[in-house]
Order: structure tokens, then sequence, then C-alpha cells
């Protein structure tokens, strides 16, 4: 097994949305990687959330105590998708990531996303083959696997997404490209190490963490969980 780094990403959707400043800047002192913003638009996805004006107003505020930019990781559960990913790149996004089913031309939301400098990623629902994979694999810096269906956090972890994070690490090992895998819904400190044995190195954490009182707590524990990992 290579060593892996491995990163924990906490979704806002889960965070206190009167005080989203604040909850960034706890949640990075907390020992976090990245901020998983989970943008809905209510057509996609039965949910609303927020656009490209907060992500806008939250950047400053995603980086470490000394300083240190904390990636911004917009997860778009959108459709269309084209011209939100554009909004969200202009917003200070560093990574941006959306469903391929939610694009006529997923190859061309790909280059348009990379074409304004940020780094893109696809994202698998728990029903949804992986086979825009053969053709896209060589384009991307990033796969999502969803371990929940798309919408609401708080929701439990489905088993098969196993079996997915797995056949995905094959065909990332199998490219030798530098690709994150990461996975979203229903990881807590409980299966995070189940869920990196399989294969995943990026995990996204909304109520496991932001349900919560202290933060760092269930991040060294997370953490924990995840050194243990052979
Ligand atoms: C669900 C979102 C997930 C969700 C994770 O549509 O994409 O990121 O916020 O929340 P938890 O960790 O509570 O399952
Ligand atoms: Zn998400």
């Amino acid at each position: 097994m290579i060593a892996r780094t491995y990163r924990i990403a906490p979704s806002i959707l889960s965070a206190d949305f009167a005080r989203l400043g604040d909850e960034l800047r706890d949640v990075i002192a907390a020992g976090t990687d990245w901020i998983h913003f989970d943008v809905m638009d209510n057509h996609y996805v039965p949910n609303l959330t927020f656009g490209p004006m907060i992500c806008a107003a939250l950047k400053p505020h995603a980086k470490t105590a000394d300083g240190t930019p904390v990636p911004v990781d917009v997860h778009l559960m959108v459709q269309p998708v084209d011209a939100l990913a554009a909004a969200f790149a202009d917003a200070g996004a560093d990574y941006i990531s959306f469903h391929p089913d939610a694009s006529p031309h997923v190859h061309r939301s790909v280059q348009a996303i990379k074409a304004k400098g940020c780094k893109a990623g696809l994202v698998f629902n728990p029903a949804a083959p992986l086979d825009v994979l053969d053709w896209m694999i060589d384009e991307i810096d990033l796969v999502l696997i969803m371990s929940v269906n798309p919408g609401f956090g708080g929701q439990s972890f489905i088993d098969s997404a196993l079996r997915k994070i797995e056949a995905v690490r094959k065909r990332i090992d199998a490219c030798g490209k530098d690709i994150r895998l990461e996975v979203d819904g229903g990881i807590k400190a409980g299966n995070i190490a189940q869920v990196a044995a399989a294969g995943a190195d990026t995990f996204v954490a909304g109520s496991a963490i932001f349900g919560q009182s202290d933060y760092a707590a269930v991040v060294r524990q997370m953490r924990g969980a995840l050194a243990a990992v052979a």
C-alpha cells in the first residue's frame, strides 16, 4: 500500500448558517484540510443551499491561523452546470466537482472548469456507473463518490459505495495520475477507516463534525482511525 495523505473536508451544509465565518475558522482550527461546499439548486436535488456570493464572502476565512489558504472544495449538485461552475470559480473555488448526468457535455464542462484555473472533479451517485471515467480520468483531478443520495446531511452510509471506491482506486492507480478520491456522505469516526481501506483519501464529513461541540476532538478521533489503516 502506498503511503496515502488523508484529508478531512468538513461539509458546511451541517454548519450553523447564522455563523458561517466563525464556523469556518473553528473547523479549520480543529485541524481539517479542505472546506466542502454543498451547492444545491432544488432542481437536480430536492434542497436549496448557497450560491457563489456565499463562497466569495467565506473565501477570506478559508485559511489557517498562520494565513495558509485552505482549499475550497465546491460540490455542485446543480443542473445546468456550466454557468454556476464559472461563477464559483470567480468566487474563489479551488476544486469544482459536478455530477456528469447533470451536464450534456461532460468533457466540455471539465475543460471550462480547468480553463478558469480550478481543479475539476466528477461526482458519482450511489446508482451511477463509472463508465464516463473511461474517457475522462486523464482530464480530472478529483473523483467524488456519493455514499448517500445527494441533498441532505445526516444520512446513513450506503455500503455499496465501498465496492465503487475500490473500483475507482484501481482506475486511479492504473492511470498513474495524482487524482484525489473523495467520499461524501455518512462518514463518521466509526467508519472512516473502512472507507480509507477501500481506497479513499479525502473524506467529507458534515454532521459527524458540526453535530458535535468539540470539533477538534472529532477530528482527532478520525485521524486516529486513519492512522491505523494498513
Ligand atoms: C449530501 C452532501 C454531503 C453531506 C454530508 O448531499 O453532498 O456532503 O453534506 O453530510 P453528512 O456527513 O452529515 O452525511
Ligand atoms: Zn457534498
